[in-house]
């Protein structure tokens, strides 16, 4: 199969470096990148600036009545390289990945109506392949036929570390243990939840890298990749 028809699916825990794989897999192979946590994010953050939740309580109806006005793009950010998301013409990159987002986003995205638009619009952009898309129902639900499942997974302790490390350096006001109550809390919503819940494909590979570094993690990915005959 050749590499730009290829579709990689990772799933996995929060904050346990799907992205940083995705992103390094997308370099190395040409693929386009598709984070479709970023795109629930954007969802979360249409409702908080709509006043649609108040108190971590969902208005249902009023995101539903509007839900036909969002819009969720990705754009290629010329001094980065990397791919920004938008929401309705504005660039949310960095306002979608604040605490306030994050406390609300396992929320939103366990409404099934909110599943559905964005399944639909993530099958839409993978569908010609050359793609690696990451989030919790990749091999499961947006495309059970993928070329490659990857489940990942890591400590809770060990994943609250990484994303208080991250959000320290961008200069956020965080406690290690708010971040690790989130991290927990999102685990924990996340794999319980009615629609879509997060679980591994029975054909995806299990990635643990509690204590595995990126270069290991990638390697061990393009092993895997290799022996499937996805990468030479
Ligand atoms: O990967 P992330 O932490 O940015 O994802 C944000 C939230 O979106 C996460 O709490 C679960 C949800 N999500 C989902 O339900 N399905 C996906 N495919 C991706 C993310």
């Amino acid at each position: 199969k050749p590499a730009d028809k290829i579709i990689i699916a990772i799933d996995g825990h929060s904050s346990c470096g799907k992205s940083t794989i995705a992103k390094d897999l997308a370099k190395k192979l040409s693929l386009i990148y598709i984070d479709t946590g970023a795109m629930y994010r954007a969802v979360t953050l249409f409702a908080l600036s709509r006043g649609v939740i108040n108190d971590g309580v969902i208005n249902v109806d009023k995101l539903q009545d509007s839900l036909s006005e969002i819009v969720v793009e990705f754009k290629r950010n010329s001094s980065t390289g990397e791919l920004d998301t938008w929401l309705n013409g504005e660039n949310v990159e960095k306002a979608i990945r604040t605490l306030e987002v994050s406390n609300n986003v396992s929320a939103i995205s366990a409404l099934k109506f909110v599943r559905e638009r964005l399944v639909k619009l993530q099958q839409e952009m993978g569908q010609s392949g050359g793609v690696v898309l990451d989030g919790r129902d990749i091999g499961t639900v947006v495309f059970p036929n993928a070329d490659i499942k990857l489940f990942m997974t890591a400590s809770p302790e060990v994943r609250a570390q990484r994303r208080f490390d991250e959000m320290q350096s961008k200069g956020e006001d965080v406690s290690f243990e708010d971040v690790l109550s989130n991290v927990q809390n999102r685990d924990h919503i996340d794999s319980t939840r009615a629609e879509s819940p997060l679980r591994k494909a029975d054909d995806a590979l299990v990635l643990d890298n509690s204590f595995m570094n990126r270069e290991e993690q990638f390697d061990w990915v393009l092993e895997k990749l290799s022996e499937r005959g996805l990468y030479k």
